[in-house]
């Protein structure tokens, strides 16, 4: 049976980093989800399309990581004939043996309901501007608006709405070191592991 961990929680707030830490940690294949809903906002035309014809060498592309590319993310990812295209694609990758680690905002809820654990990851909005405007060399105000507003899509569209699953860890990385947090993560896998 392979082990699933689903790792969800709004943008910057370190879900990423736990869950490349934990992959290796523990030997698992890692998969960030929110690079599909990236490629399929950055390969422009019918997003339904896009999504459906979506290929593994499309996530490959440099220009997913911008700020612009994820509001095109958030935007496509309110549509559910786009959610419905990618999970197969997911829920395949879950099953990988040993492992699998999938960090997005609907993991925990919808793709992998039945994952041995859930973390929903979360900082204050100020710490994540700060954490983004770092790594993207931005200005720390205008990714403060932008990640606001990408919360905001993200936690009130209808389908897969960002949420924590009723039986997800909540983990506040605000005031945590990134060893502190990976060190908590491990600690919570390995209670049920
Ligand atoms: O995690 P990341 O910031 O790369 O995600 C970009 C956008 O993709 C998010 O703002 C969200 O709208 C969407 N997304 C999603 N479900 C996921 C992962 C990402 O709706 N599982």
């Amino acid at each position: 049976m392979p082990f699933t961990i689903a790792i969800d929680g709004p943008a910057a707030s370190g879900k990423g980093t736990l869950a490349r830490a934990l992959a290796t940690h523990f030997g698992f294949a890692h998969l960030d989800t929110g690079l599909l809903y990236r490629a399929v906002g950055a390969m422009g035309g019918d997003p339904i399309d896009a999504a459906q014809r979506l290929q593994p060498s499309d996530l490959q592309r440099s220009d997913l990581r911008s700020a612009e590319a994820g509001q095109a993310a958030s935007r496509v990812a309110a549509i559910p004939e786009v959610r419905a295209a990618l999970l197969e694609f997911q829920r395949r990758f879950a099953a990988t043996e040993p492992g699998a680690v999938l960090d997005g905002r609907d993991i925990g809820t919808v793709i992998c309901p039945d994952a041995e654990v859930k973390l929903y990851v979360t900082a204050s909005d100020t710490i994540r501007a700060r954490r983004r405007a770092l790594e993207l060399g931005a200005d720390e105000a205008q990714m403060l608006r932008e990640l606001r507003e990408r919360d905001a899509r993200d936690a009130v569209r209808d389908v897969a709405p960002m949420k924590p699953a009723a039986d997800a860890v909540t983990l506040d990385t605000s005031d945590m070191s990134i060893d502190d947090a990976i060190a908590k993560a491990v600690e919570i896998v390995e209670r049920v592991r």
